[in-house]
């Protein structure tokens, strides 16, 4: 039965022409560009249950393509979302803050007081990690990468919840050894960026901690020392969304949905920054998107 859904703004992701040829899923060319963003439910056929004109829905699962204005789909490829949060989170909720919330519960059992150490800190995925941790009452550190307005990006990090916001280029100086003398070694490390990025995360890792890699910025293996597992025996593991809904039911994607709906409406978790372009600015969104430094997701918008 099939729903037609008219795409209010749509999130684009970065287009990540480098990792074309080797990401888990590709598409079937031609197609259409896009895994996130909010849509309308315009009509639906005779006899669809559960979602109906009004309504608002996002991809069930990527590839969906949702640079478009219309389009028809199937019930069963959409996921319905409540209309009484912000129309950027909506469209921004699918992918990242779900991929933050899994990471964080699922690896390691943290308490609150605990810590966890985070590299990319200011992607989308990383504000959610902040966001989401500071609600659930865990200290993190946040590595990003050093800039000309360095203060500015740590302050509004801060103000997300990060306790401490550091670059790739202090975390690998002899004074951390002090640093963990008043915060807690991670039990957990979520890596977005790989190479010598993720050598440093492991390396501060607490004794048995786990280290998460979800994301391969750098385009370089992590390597981690014989010593960290014989003596620290660290554990290397690996995220993809896209698995944990193929091991989990629609509803229990629901759920998650739902569950970072509570923590919006609560005020503890907003969207990313975010730039909004019309649709037919696509390729000024790409190329912004494409840039180093710029921590905002440019979001596509129409009607
Ligand atoms: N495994 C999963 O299920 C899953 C789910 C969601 C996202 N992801 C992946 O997670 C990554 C981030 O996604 P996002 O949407 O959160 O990204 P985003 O908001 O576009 O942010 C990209 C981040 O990567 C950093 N970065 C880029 N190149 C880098 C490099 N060479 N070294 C260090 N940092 C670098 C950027 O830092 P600057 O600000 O310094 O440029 C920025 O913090 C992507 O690879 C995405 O595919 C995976």
């Amino acid at each position: 039965m099939n729903t037609k859904a008219y795409y209010l703004p749509l999130q684009m992701k970065k287009l990540r022409l480098r990792e074309l040829g080797n990401y888990g899923i590709l598409p079937k060319l031609p197609a259409v560009g896009g895994n996130e963003g909010v849509g309308q439910v315009v009509a639906v056929g005779s006899s669809v249950t559960g979602v109906k004109p009004g309504d608002w829905v996002i991809p069930a699962n990527a590839g969906l393509g949702t640079w478009r204005t219309e389009a028809v789909f199937s019930k069963e490829s959409l996921i319905r979302v409540p209309n009484d949060i912000p129309l950027q989170s909506a469209a921004t909720l699918g992918v990242n803050p779900c991929t933050a919330y899994r990471m964080l519960m699922d690896f390691e059992q943290l308490r609150p007081g605990d810590s966890v150490i985070q590299n990319a800190s200011n992607s989308g995925v990383g504000q959610a990690v902040i966001q989401i941790a500071a609600a659930l009452g865990l200290r993190t550190i946040n590595v990003v990468r050093d800039r000309p307005d360095i203060q500015k990006l740590t302050d509004r990090l801060k103000k997300m919840g990060a306790e401490h916001v550091i670059t790739e280029e202090e975390l690998r100086k002899h004074e951390m050894k002090n640093f963990f003398k008043d915060v807690p070694r991670p039990r957990l490390a979520l890596n977005c960026v790989g190479g010598k990025s993720s050598t440093e995360l492991l390396r501060h890792l607490a004794p048995g901690g786990t280290m998460v890699t979800y994301g391969g910025m750098a385009k370089q293996p992590v390597i981690a020392s014989v010593s960290l597992f014989i003596f620290k025996d660290v554990k290397l593991r690996g995220f993809w969304l896209s698995q944990w809904k193929k091991d989990h039911s629609p509803e229990q994607f629901q759920g998650l949905i739902l569950t970072l709906c509570d923590l919006i409406r609560q005020g503890q978790l907003m969207a990313p920054i975010c730039s909004e372009l019309p649709l037919q600015d696509y390729q000024r969104a790409l190329e912004t998107a494409m840039q180093p430094f710029v921590s905002s997701k440019q979001i596509l918008t129409m009607g």
